[in-house]
């Protein structure tokens, strides 16, 4: 009972967030570079420079205009550029997640890291023998790497050339990475996945494309995206039978507010559009007849190529990694109080407390997320996030005591237990997001803080960097070395 022997305990996080040294060892520029430090009440920002040379700041959701140039300002505060240092920080941070038992441990590579530009001939040497450093010091330690390829950027030459995935040719491009990481690490990686919350990837940071928000090029760009995903699955597999390669989706679980069947149809229609779509085309290798419907429905005719049907159906998923925070509530109703949530506001649901930026905590809900997810596909599953954004104290003896965190897991664990031993879902791992602390991607904030270790670094960048165990370090500690029985 319980837990499998060999379950992955461990702790996620992301390079654009973490790693920092955004220019060192001859890294380029990625799109995540480009956008500012905000906050609850202040979005994140980019600023472009028109093609008339006028420099302006716009929400980095926000469509950049074609022919404008998105730049850095070196009067504002860009958190990408060192965020909690990985870079230099690596050894000493690995050593801390061996301490607490780590099985695994979930990062992202930077493309731009590996090749700079993004089209360029031949990776970037530097780049490659950085992450060998840290899957070797993994290797020693026990910890199995979770390799995301790519969080919520791309090199930022491929934007600004290309428009990102709106051209095909970044297929070939992103192929051509999977193809130099999966060979050069084929033997010290075995778990990876393509897109980070592929499901949110809809604007210039994350498609590289101008006027992000004409349904025409955002289809296009993500089919494009789709046909990358499916293509690096299938040559990660080539490399190595033994790859498993998941997908990763944004697994907000949605509810309908009443019994009123019009708010049933509006989830169905939501849940289509935000996630099933993408699960669906990743599971199965084929895009689902309601979303053939819809591009009908929007005019929106896909550009595709003889061969994309096979592409995307021999490029299927090993398994469903997904990330899990809060659920919402969908309502048809205009009268319903707003909730908050990860990027996706609704209404509020009145059985829940929610976290001090407004996200729904509904531990039960990973159940639900768990089983639905395990009786429509029938693929092992990965928890490759979850966890509790909160403001930490750091007491004068530099102790920092967050039972609120551990209260969170705990109750999250106990319904992932239930999961596991009474509904049987076939569950891989669990791998808490920002398991030391990082920038927040929501905010750009780091006062929203994750981690089972405190990194002193304040929003405005200032700190020294130092890492300090929260008192959920130790109890996260117990509950590895007890698979999971000791949650107290
Ligand atoms: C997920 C992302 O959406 O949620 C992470 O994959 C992100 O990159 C995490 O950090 C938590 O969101 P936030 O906004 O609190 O950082």
């Amino acid at each position: 009972m319980g837990f499998p022997k060999d379950f992955l305990w461990g702790g996620a996080t992301a390079a654009n967030q973490y790693e920092g040294g955004y220019l060192s060892g001859g890294k380029g520029l990625a799109t995540s570079d480009f956008i500012t430090a905000g906050s609850m009440t202040e979005p994140r920002m980019i600023v472009i420079e028109l093609e008339n040379g006028e420099r302006k700041a716009i929400n980095r959701f926000e469509d950049v205009p074609s022919g404008a140039r998105v730049v850095i300002d070196e009067q504002l505060y860009y958190p990408s550029h060192t965020a909690t240092d990985f870079y230099n920080h690596y050894e000493e941070d690995i050593k801390l997640f061996a301490e607490m038992g780590f099985k695994g441990f979930r990062m992202s590579m930077t493309w731009s890291r590996i090749f700079p530009n993004g089209d360029d001939a031949t990776p970037n040497e530097e780049g490659l023998a950085f992450y060998d450093k840290i899957f070797d010091l993994c290797g020693a330690y026990g910890i199995e790497p979770i390799v995301t390829l790519n969080h919520f950027d791309l090199p930022n030459h491929l934007a600004v050339t290309y428009q990102g995935w709106l051209d095909r040719k970044t297929i070939d491009f992103f192929a051509n990475y999977c193809k130099v990481v999966f060979d050069r690490y084929k033997d010290k990686v075995k778990y990876w996945m393509t897109f980070n919350e592929i499901n949110f990837l809809r604007d210039y940071s994350t498609l590289g494309i101008t006027d992000a928000s004409d349904l025409t090029k955002q289809n296009q760009a993500i089919y494009h995206l789709l046909l990358g995903s499916a293509k690096g699955v299938a040559i990660g597999h080539a490399i190595n039978p033994e790859f498993k390669i998941g997908l990763m989706i944004a697994n907000i679980l949605f509810y309908p507010e009443t019994c009123n069947p019009n708010d049933s149809i509006r989830m169905m229609e939501l849940e289509r559009g935000f996630k099933d779509f993408y699960y669906d085309v990743q599971c199965r290798g084929a895009y689902p007849n309601y979303k053939l419907k819809e591009l009908e429905r929007d005019h929106v005719e896909l550009k595709k190529v003889p061969g994309d049907d096979e592409i995307l159906k021999n490029g299927t998923v090993d398994f469903i990694g997904f990330s899990y925070y809060n659920s919402t509530v969908v309502s048809t109703s205009a009268e319903s109080e707003q909730a908050g949530g990860n990027q996706f506001g609704a209404a509020k649901n009145p059985y829940l407390e929610a976290s001090e930026w407004g996200w729904p905590i509904d531990p039960s809900g990973l159940r639900l997320v768990l089983n639905r997810l395990y009786d429509k596909y029938q693929l092992p599953l990965m928890i490759v996030e979850n966890g509790l954004g909160a403001i930490d104290k750091v007491e004068e003896d530099g102790s920092i005591h967050d039972d609120y965190r551990i209260d969170y897991l705990r109750k999250h664990i106990t319904e992932m237990k239930k999961a596991v031993e009474i509904d049987g879902v076939e569950l891989w791992g669990y791998t808490p997001w920002g398991c030391i602390d990082l920038i927040s991607a929501g905010t750009g904030e780091m006062k929203k803080r994750y981690g089972f270790i405190h990194v002193d670094l304040d929003d405005e960048g200032k700190g020294t960097l130092k890492r300090r165990k929260k008192d959920s370090f130790e109890w996260y500690r117990k509950v590895i070395a007890s698979n999971g029985e000791e949650l107290s």
